[in-house]
């Protein structure tokens, strides 16, 4: 038997209903802020992602899904959406547009992670990307905007953690600041911290384990070294945040696990959950863009993981609305009865009303059966007496009621 790769799963057709409600809300959402949407390749040149992610991240040193094709390629399934979406901002030209521009996509993600709840090898993603400004009334409105999305599909008890850790000018100041305070704990941090201070030493402040946490708590912070432009930056993102009362925690140790980021960084996670159930992570990318090759080209932008919002609806007891299921299931009784149905099921069908044909010659009693099943608000059924007065019989699934309707009455009535 072949099963679906580890860290992957099958959406079901029960499961949609959530699917279709959260893109719902998601469009909705996009529309009211002003982002359009952009879709990029599943692939890409893996130098993308190694360029703007990282090369001492964990996405790049083992999550990424990386072959190279029969051309010799060197290519990358898409390990995040940034990085894919800011090459199309550059091979584009989007520049020329009115800045900043704003974009969103839903979009399969693959890493090659230790699958767990809330953990997949290949995931889906709502992300937007503001790109071309600096303005810190923008990094409001997209946290506000990530925000408003939960209120918007009545997900509650989260909290948003936000934090800068400076810009070029800034942030070389305070790394060494920070090596300097753990070059005195060496001995205490576990075997990959000790890798950390010396590849990517912001990243200690994020280590889990409990010794590591501690050391971390007492670490010197970003958002006490910032250059005063930074501190501006960050004083006013605070300032319109509070205008927009939206509650906030400065976490000093809020790092992200990706190279890019500049200044503002954030997520928004359940009260009581761990570090992978993080509903959404996003941050200024000051100097992505530039270092693809594009001019100066400051940015902002988050992203949300699909899977986990629907497991906080389904964990908080959120109903979505159903998806239209069948209107009408036709019955049939006998091969002239069959024709006949056939032919009226593809009518009502150009008339607009979604039916179910029964299929082979189960008695009528089977076919009611199905037709309840799948949830038909109405059965037709034609059968011998039917065919010959040609008309059927119009039956309503919740009271069983049942009426003779003539055949060309059919498509309106049902309508
Ligand atoms: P990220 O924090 O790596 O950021 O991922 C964003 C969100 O995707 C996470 O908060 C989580 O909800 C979901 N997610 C990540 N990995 C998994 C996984 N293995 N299984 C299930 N869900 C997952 C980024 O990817 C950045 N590109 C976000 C961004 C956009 N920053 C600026 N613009």
């Amino acid at each position: 038997m072949y099963r679906a790769p580890r860290g992957t799963s099958d959406i079901l057709p029960e499961e949609q209903a959530y699917w279709r409600y959260v893109e719902e809300k998601v469009v909705e959402l996009c529309q009211l802020y002003g982002y359009e949407r952009i879709d990029s390749p599943a692939f890409e040149d893996t130098r993308l992602f190694a360029r703007s992610v990282g090369e001492g991240t964990d996405i790049v040193e083992k999550e990424m899904y990386t072959f190279t094709d029969k051309g010799g390629n060197l290519l990358t399934l898409r390990p995040e959406g940034t990085a894919p979406v800011c090459r199309a901002y550059l091979e584009h030209g989007l520049h020329n547009r009115p800045q900043p521009v704003k974009l969103y996509y839903i979009a399969p993600i693959f890493r090659y992670e230790r699958p767990q709840a809330g953990r997949y090898r290949q995931h889906y993603q709502f992300g937007c990307e503001a790109i071309g400004d600096d303005d810190p009334a923008l990094d409001a409105e997209v946290i506000e905007m990530a925000w408003r999305f939960f209120q918007s599909v009545n997900l509650h008890h989260l909290t948003l953690q936000l934090n800068s850790i400076g810009c070029k000018r800034c942030r070389p100041g305070y790394l060494n600041t920070l090596k300097d305070y753990y070059a005195s704990h060496t001995e205490e941090l576990c075997a990959d911290c000790k890798v950390r201070l010396v590849r990517n030493p912001l990243r200690l402040l994020d280590c889990k384990r409990p010794a590591c946490q501690r050391i971390a708590d007492a670490a010197p912070r970003s958002s006490d070294h910032l250059c005063p432009e930074c501190q501006s930056h960050f004083t006013r993102l605070q300032r319109y945040l509070s205008l927009l009362e939206i509650p906030f925690a400065l976490n000093h140790r809020l790092v992200r696990g990706l190279d890019y980021y500049t200044r503002t960084v954030f997520e928004i996670q359940p009260e009581n959950g761990g570090a992978q159930s993080t509903l959404v992570g996003g941050g200024r990318y000051d100097d992505l863009i530039e270092e693809l090759g594009g001019r100066p080209t400051p940015a902002i932008g988050y992203a949300m993981g699909i899977e986990r919002i629907i497991l906080n609806l389904k964990e908080q007891h959120i109903p979505v609305p159903p998806l239209p299921g069948a209107q009408v299931f036709i019955a049939h009784l006998g091969d002239e009865a069959r024709e006949e149905a056939i032919k009226l099921a593809s009518r009502l069908r150009r008339a607009g009303t979604a039916v179910i044909l029964a299929t082979g010659s189960k008695s009528l009693k089977a076919q009611l059966r199905q037709a309840n099943r799948l949830g038909a608000r109405y059965a037709l059924i034609l059968g011998e007496d039917e065919l010959k007065s040609g008309t059927a019989s119009l039956r309503d699934m919740t009271t069983s009621q049942q009426s003779l309707i003539h055949l060309s009455e059919l498509p309106g009535a049902l309508k």
